[in-house]
């Protein structure tokens, strides 16, 4: 897998320290509130796993999974919903959860259709984000890292579903995906 790597991002120090300072200012701005963290499988478990350990303020948690993504590295603009959120949305204070926002296509689909279900209120927390190569009109509420238009994986992030158990966000070599 290592030798997949052009270079380390960033380390499982600096995303921890990162993902600590994220989940501090989230249990401030939700205190007293209703939050419900959705993750979007399967890039943002890893980040989902550590932020909500972060949190202090009560929380609920819900998945869902949706496809944008085949096995190439440019968003198809078509989301399919292949597992939905299991609960009744009204009153809470959603936060979704991502791993990296792209081109935004999937989040702005995602946030509007559970904007439709009676929400208080919708954010979105994502751990990388790529400014360069946004298609829709989308900016995180928290946000870790912003990244260069470079293809990352590790900690959840994956290419063709590997690279998701490397602990720490590398640069894929783009031999790899070109290949
Ligand atoms: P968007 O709709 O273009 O914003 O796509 C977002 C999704 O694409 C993310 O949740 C990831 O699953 C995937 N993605 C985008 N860039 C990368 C990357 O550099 N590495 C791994 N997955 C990525
Ligand atoms: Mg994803």
């Amino acid at each position: 897998m290592e030798n997949a790597i052009q270079q380390i991002l960033l380390t499982e120090e600096q995303i921890a320290a990162k993902v600590k300072e994220i989940g501090a200012q989230i249990s401030r701005d939700y205190a007293g509130k209703n939050l419900m963290m959705v993750s979007v499988l399967k890039g943002s478990v890893v980040f989902m796993a550590d932020l909500m350990r972060a949190i202090t303020v009560p929380c609920q948690i819900d998945f869902m999974c949706v496809s944008s993504y085949g096995s190439g590295t440019n968003s198809s603009g078509v989301v399919k919903i292949i597992k939905d959120l299991d609960i009744n949305l009204h009153g809470l204070d959603l936060l979704i959860v991502e791993d990296i926002l792209d081109s935004g296509k999937t989040l702005h689909y995602i946030t509007k259709m559970l904007s439709d279900r009676g929400t208080a209120s919708i954010r979105i927390a994502t751990l990388l984000d790529k400014p360069e190569r946004r298609a829709a009109p989308l900016t995180p509420d928290y946000c870790g890292f912003t990244v260069p238009d470079e293809f990352v994986v590790g900690y959840g992030l994956d290419y063709d579903e590997k690279f998701r158990n490397l602990p720490y966000i590398g640069i894929l070599k783009p031999e790899i995906y070109l290949a």
